[in-house]
């Protein structure tokens, strides 16, 4: 019976990256309004899967797993985002860590793999230096040059934030590092994107939010935030949560263009 489960799993990872592209990108472009924007002062940036690519441990996942990388990487990153959402709906904040740590133990035993302290260890290790998406820095000084303050606003809690954004060497480029932990709630809860405005002491129309997590996206312009989608995947339909991104592009290097004059 385990073994089946197992098997349905990889079924389902096998088929979820086989959407139609053309599709999808009727549909992100549609979402783009006509309206103008504000004069974005600053940028508050999510981190996991817009700055650093979490699939970037999935060699790591094969390396110590042969054949069930893919699909240890795929489930762990579902369950790391849906842990933090029951968390937050159950009022029992843990923080990003633990909670990336809990949902790699869940998909691990998904997969009856052999999950021993040395390879859960190394796994979570591997969190601390994701591999940065080729655009982010680039697209990050860009914006730096055209005098548009810069943060990341994250689940992450501050330490494998810091160690992320060091790792990737653009720490120097943020002006601040934004963590839940700072008011003990994931995303989507409007607190998390008020924070943002707080911290960067911006006006409403003057902060851009940016994610590649259309949930994301959608949880920050409920929130009143203009939102800029950065649709990664080409075949990754906008969420349907009625909440669309003001702009979406395919890299943060298209962002500088629309925030000049
Ligand atoms: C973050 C996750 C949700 O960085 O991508 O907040």
């Amino acid at each position: 019976m385990r073994t089946e489960r197992r098997d349905f799993i990889r079924a389902c990872v096998a088929t979820a990256a086989t959407v139609s592209p053309a599709r999808a990108i009727a549909a992100a472009v549609a979402a783009q309004p006509a309206d103008r924007l504000g004069r974005i002062e600053a940028f508050a940036f999510d981190a996991y899967g817009t700055l650093f690519d979490v699939f970037s441990v999935t060699a790591l996942c094969e390396e110590l797993f042969p054949g069930d990388g893919r699909a240890l990487a795929q489930v762990w990153r579902v369950k790391q985002l849906q842990y933090s959402l029951l968390r937050s709906l159950m009022g029992r904040h843990k923080d990003f860590w633990q909670v990336t740590q809990d949902a790699l133990s869940y998909a691990a035993k998904s997969l009856e793999l052999d999950l021993t302290a040395a390879r859960r260890d190394r796994l979570m290790e591997a969190y601390l230096t994701l591999a940065a998406f080729p655009d982010v820095r680039p697209g990050l000084e860009s914006l730096k040059s055209q005098g548009v303050k810069l943060a990341i606003l994250s689940n992450g809690e501050p330490r494998m934030l810091q160690a992320a954004a060091a790792s990737a060497g653009i720490d120097t480029l943020l002006d601040a590092i934004i963590s839940v932990e700072d008011v003990k709630i994931f995303k989507v809860s409007p607190r998390v994107y008020q924070l943002g405005l707080e911290r960067l002491e911006v006006g409403r129309t003057g902060l851009g939010f940016v994610s590649s997590n259309s949930w994301d996206i959608n949880g920050a312009a409920s929130a009143g935030l203009t939102t800029f989608w950065i649709q990664r995947n080409a075949a990754e339909p906008p969420e349907e949560l009625g909440f669309a991104a003001d702009r979406v592009v395919s890299a943060i290097t298209d962002l500088p263009p629309l925030v000049r004059g």
